[in-house]
């Protein structure tokens, strides 16, 4: 009897190991995934799980002979633009596609494979006058791009999703508002409301500090609001109650490097401070290439191109996983990802 005790307790030792790097055995399909990880999920707040997120990610139908937003001067996303050359910009419209182009797949089969947070940047074209997504370049229909996400979540109705409008290029007051009633009339009321915005009353505000902060996951699925749309705070508007303010609901730390190196220790450091219960962490994924070596892969040097770097970088990241997930992980964008990267990051909550 003694042996078959010592047994129990043998196993019980050696089980963890035993089941070793297969997590835990939790199925799902990334089409569904917060739906199947419900138990593990429910009494988290949204900035308490590791959600995967794709950057630019209206960037995809984005090629050369795209047309440019207007201001060529603004691929302020490489690195070092400012100290180029004022000669080279007509070069870099001709290049530039290749290196705004974050995304492969669309912002369907984005959320499809299992991502959760959309990094849109809007641009009202007066041409046309139509709300595109950009990249220094006109990338997808938004007006479209909301009619893809709303028959997502109908028919996913436990995923939930972020639409982060990280900048709004090109607009009048007016157009803004009229894209925002669009966001309220495609998405009705799945859209999430501001914790404040209900009617307390204030005593009970301040008694109650955790009514400010972000809603639980289970308490999103009860109540079907299962989109959240952010906008910077200059374009808040009282009359959109489910509006949040991106510039305090998302902090997004940017490490404007080129190296590896830098930008994981800067992640992690970054992961490590303190932060406010009330905003997401987005963990932005992303080398920032020099224009030297943006010119680099024009001429053939053997430069990488962007999408090489980032799937060189994506491969990095996948052994980054264990150490963050020791920091409380929250949302992860990248350019280009794939199945196996998404799944890496959702398995941070088992
Ligand atoms: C953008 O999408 C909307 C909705 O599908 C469509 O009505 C409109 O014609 C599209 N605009 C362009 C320029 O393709
Ligand atoms: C948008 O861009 C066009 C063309 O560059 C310009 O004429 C217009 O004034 C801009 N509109 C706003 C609201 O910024």
């Amino acid at each position: 009897m003694g042996v078959s005790v010592l047994c129990v307790i043998l196993m019980a030792l050696f089980e963890p190991s035993m089941t070793g790097s297969s997590v835990r055995n939790v199925e799902y399909k990334l089409d569904s995934w917060m739906g199947s990880l419900y138990p593990h999920l429910k009494h988290k707040k949204l900035n308490e799980i590791a959600i995967p997120g794709t950057h630019n990610s209206g960037s995809y139908p984005i090629s050369i002979g795209s047309r440019t937003t207007g201001d060529i001067i603004d691929l302020s996303h490489l690195s070092d633009f400012e100290e180029s050359i004022p000669a080279i910009v007509d070069l870099l419209s001709m290049v530039g596609p290749r290196w705004s182009k974050s995304q492969e797949l669309s912002i369907f089969d984005q959320l499809k494979m299992g991502i959760r947070y959309l990094d849109l940047r809007v641009y009202c074209d007066e041409e046309t006058d139509e709300y595109y997504l950009e990249h220094s370049f006109i990338g997808s229909n938004l007006t479209d791009e909301l009619l893809h996400i709303a028959q997502f979540v109908e028919e996913h109705t436990k995923e939930v999703v972020i639409l982060d409008m990280m900048s709004v290029q090109n607009c009048s007051e007016n157009k803004v508002v009229s894209l925002l009633e669009r966001f309220g009339k495609v998405f009705g009321d799945k859209l999430a409301h501001l914790p404040t915005a209900t009617k307390r009353k204030k005593k009970e505000r301040k008694k109650n500090k955790k009514s400010h902060s972000l809603p639980t996951y289970s308490q999103l699925v009860k109540k079907r609001t299962t989109v959240f749309v952010a906008l910077r705070k200059e374009f808040i508007s009282k009359r959109f109650d489910w509006l949040w303010n991106s510039d305090k609901f998302t902090i997004s730390p940017f490490a404007n490097t080129e190296s590896k190196e830098k930008l994981r220790i800067f992640i992690a450091d970054k992961m490590s401070e303190s932060r406010s219960p009330k905003s997401l962490f987005v963990s932005q994924i992303i080398l920032t290439p020099t224009t030297q070596n943006v010119f680099a892969s024009l001429f053939g040097s053997g430069a990488k191109s962007l999408q090489e770097m980032a799937v060189d970088l994506n491969k990095d990241f996948i052994d980054w996983v264990e150490d963050f997930s020791q920091l409380n992980p929250n949302i992860f964008i990248t350019d280009f990802p794939d199945r196996g990267l998404v799944k890496k990051i959702i398995n941070m909550n088992l």
